[in-house]
């Protein structure tokens, strides 16, 4: 629903006054009763909750729960994220459909979100478990001026976003693991896929997909993950607005996107290091078999896990899965693969 057609107008005008007349509402959108009529229905239909009271006129009773382009926009405070959204019920996955777009010309910002994803991605060729109307998936189209090495480091920036996007909702509890796992209370709560679009030089789009469960009950987690993924909704017993969620992810992520590309990563290196769960930990890092071991000193100002190994020689990692050595009892259960298999 585009902003400037009847019923998102009429939507409009519900929200400002508890109670408009027909009269009114025919006046303002300059069409007949019955064409408002026929409108209310739509947006019913929609899942909107409209009451008719008699004699006095139309009341916007209850919004559905329901991740709608419309209601996203209405709590958006940024400029740019979010300012276009593609709304899917289903989809095979919204980095595939951002993908599709970003590639079609969509601007930066750009918002692909679904209620369900049929083909859910995780990292490294894992799915990512996706159930229907809890969660939220979506995929944003950046379009960074920046070199295609450097891009990997928009991962590290989107947990921060989630980080901050979270932490209203969990106050205490949100860490991130290297490179881009978000936790709450030691279990993953949310995954990151970033896929690039470039040239040897050039990087023509960026789509981050984030996935983060939010209302998800332990049953829509399959039992192999039970023990380590989790959430919102599992950890603090409170249901989370979906939509109040989407648009704080939005301005989240356009704010630390934007202090990225002015000052570089940097800059939120010390935010990044106080969320991060394994600062001062020992681990060990698979990057396509091999093994590295050594202590968290923090990441870099390039995005790097920084290691100490023997004799204090310093390790900076680019990619790979990290473990802690000695188990994850430390971390509450939490795993490199929870909320994706
Ligand atoms: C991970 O393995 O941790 C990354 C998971 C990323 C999941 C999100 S959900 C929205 C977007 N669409 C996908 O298919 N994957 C990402």
């Amino acid at each position: 629903m585009s902003a400037s057609e009847p019923a998102a107008r009429l939507l409009r005008l519900l929200r400002q006054e508890a109670v408009v007349s027909g009269e009114r509402l025919s006046g303002a959108l300059g069409i007949s009763r019955a064409a408002i009529w026929k409108h209310v229905e739509q947006l019913r239909a929609r899942g909107y909750r409209i009451e008719a009271e008699h004699a006095r006129g139309y009341r916007l009773a209850a919004i559905p729960d329901r991740l709608l382009p419309e209601e996203i926009a209405t709590r958006l405070t940024g400029s740019r994220f979010g300012r276009r959204i593609v709304y899917f019920e289903a989809t095979d996955s919204t980095n595939v459909q951002a993908m599709r777009l970003a590639r079609e010309g969509a601007a930066e910002g750009t918002l692909v979100v679904a209620e369900r994803q049929t083909q859910g991605r995780g990292r490294l060729g894992r799915s990512w478990v996706s159930p229907g109307f809890v969660n939220l998936y979506g995929s944003w189209i950046l379009r960074p001026t920046l070199a295609p090495a450097d891009a990997p480091q928009l991962s590290l920036v989107a947990a921060l976003a989630v980080a901050r996007a979270l932490e209203p909702l969990a106050p205490g509890a949100v860490a991130i693991k290297w490179p881009n796992d978000c936790l709450l209370a030691g279990r993953k709560v949310a995954g990151i896929l970033t896929e690039m679009d470039a040239e040897l030089d050039r990087v023509r789009a960026v789509v981050v997909g984030i996935g983060v469960n939010l209302n998800a009950g332990a049953r829509a987690f399959p039992a192999e993950l039970r023990a380590t993924a989790t959430s919102v909704r599992l950890t603090t017993s409170r249901k989370v607005d979906r939509v109040a969620f989407a648009a704080a992810l939005c301005d989240a992520l356009e704010a630390v996107y934007d202090r990225f590309l002015h000052e570089g990563f940097g800059a939120l290196i010390a935010e990044w290091n106080r969320y991060s769960c394994l600062s001062g930990r020992e681990v060990t890092v698979d990057c396509a078999g091999q093994h590295t071991t050594g202590l968290v000193r923090g990441v870099d100002a390039r995005g790097r896990l920084v290691l100490v190994g023997d004799g204090g020689r310093e390790i900076p990692i680019v990619a790979g899965d990290v473990s802690i050595v000695g188990g994850y009892a430390r971390l509450g259960g939490e795993r490199t693969s929870g909320g994706g298999r």
